[in-house]
């Protein structure tokens, strides 16, 4: 007999709240815990520009074919076009390399597994708080990892003195994980200055850096949200970046996501990415196709392009009066807490202040879904829920 003693492992924090919030019965529960965006009906819809798209790729009946390990030409220089800007490929003292991966967290575990080859004893640090899957992806790969201060509670800002005096603390080799914006869970991001100040310190102390890049588009704007990014790239050496083509595209489920390596140095950029391509091969083999055939149709066509960022401000600008609405009904409701910074924050996410009992007493009583540790979706909050959520959560804190 085999497997008899295998435990059943804990549910996921933000995907399994899912799985128990599709059981609800309540006809009024609402899902403001995974990073989806819903539109103001609830629905997370196809934006119109990738409809387009799909419609022209069904017509052009591509072979389904293998991929290359690393992907589509053109969908790779598109996509380090987005990331780095358009300059960057006339930048001869720059050599970005790219694999198309499955999803942002497949370039995150691709990025893993290649350090783990290279780096093996260095620890992972990440922010406190960050995403609740960074950890179990690094330490499942062999790494220890380690944590540096980020977010000042009382204030609800970055707490950035605290952050650099942390990181230079960190031991030359090991490996700091960045948010590049929209930082998941706080909402709270860094301003060009804390970028450069932040690229000096990691250059000086000699640390191998990973940026997660996830949200761009969802914050200030394709461009506006990559400052950090570039920043980054241009000051340091190495660097690795996962971005991720799932809510900037509304790709979710096609699972696109793109790992890009910079060096100043083409051979050494070359070297790197040959043994990424060793390393995904033993993980997913190639990548899958669908998603990023329909990325690089519509970064390839002017009219197309012009949709989309439409699509994309579209989803912005309702997060962002959704932030409005709900700090503006607290208000009114005569809330004790003091929801001021939620317009402040960037991105899908609120880290609301919302402690876990009081997280717990929203799901139990009100069937409102959040993260354990108060981290609200404002993507899923509209127009017809907000009086509910506002007056449930004005009830229980
Ligand atoms: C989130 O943070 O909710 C999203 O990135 C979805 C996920 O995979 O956790």
């Amino acid at each position: 007999m085999f497997f008899d003693n295998v435990n059943e492992a804990p549910k996921d924090p933000i995907l399994g709240l899912t799985d128990e919030f599709n059981k609800d019965k309540n006809p009024n529960k609402v899902n403001l815990a995974v990073g989806v965006y819903q539109d103001d009906n609830g629905l997370t819809t196809t934006f119109k520009s990738v409809i387009q798209a799909e419609k022209i790729l069904l017509d052009m009946n591509i072979p389904k074919s293998y991929k290359p390990i690393d992907g589509d030409k053109e969908f790779l220089s598109k996509s380090i076009e987005m990331v780095l800007g358009e300059k960057i490929l006339d930048n001869n003292q720059s050599y970005p390399i790219a694999l198309n991966t499955p999803g942002g967290t497949g370039a995150l575990k691709l990025a893993s597994e290649f350090l783990n080859i290279f780096s093996s004893k260095s620890t992972v640090w990440f922010s406190n708080p960050t995403w609740p899957n960074h950890k179990p992806i690094f330490e499942a790969s062999g790494f220890k990892t380690n944590g540096y201060e980020y977010f000042d509670k009382e204030k609800n800002i970055v707490a950035f003195e605290n952050m650099i005096a942390s990181i230079k603390k960190i031991p030359a080799g090991d490996i700091i994980l960045l948010h590049g914006c929209c930082h998941n869970p706080t909402g709270c991001d860094l301003s060009d200055d804390q970028w450069e100040e932040i690229s000096s310190v990691i250059k000086n102390n000699d640390i191998i850096t990973i940026c997660d890049f996830a949200y761009q588009g969802l914050g200030d704007g394709i461009d506006e949200d990559a400052s950090g990014v570039r920043i980054l790239s241009e000051k340091l050496d190495d660097v690795f970046i996962c971005s991720s083509y799932s809510k900037n595209f509304g790709l979710y489920s096609e699972r696109v996501g793109c790992l890009i390596y910079k060096s100043k140095d083409e051979i050494k950029s070359e070297k790197i990415l040959s043994q990424l391509k060793k390393t995904a091969r033993t993980i997913y083999s190639n990548p899958p196709a669908h998603g990023s055939e329909i990325v690089k149709i519509i970064l390839n066509d002017e009219y197309l392009k012009k949709l989309w960022i439409k699509d994309l401000s579209i989803l912005r600008n309702r997060i962002k009066e959704m932030r409005v609405s709900l700090l503006s009904n607290l208000t009114d409701l005569g809330c004790k807490k003091d929801f001021s910074f939620i317009v402040d924050q960037n991105g899908m996410f609120s880290f609301s202040g919302i402690s876990t009992e009081d997280v717990k007493k929203l799901r139990s009583e009100y069937s409102i879904y959040i993260v354990d540790s108060g981290r609200v979706n404002i993507a899923g909050i509209t127009s017809k829920n907000i009086n509910y959520i506002s007056e449930s959560i004005n009830k229980v804190i």
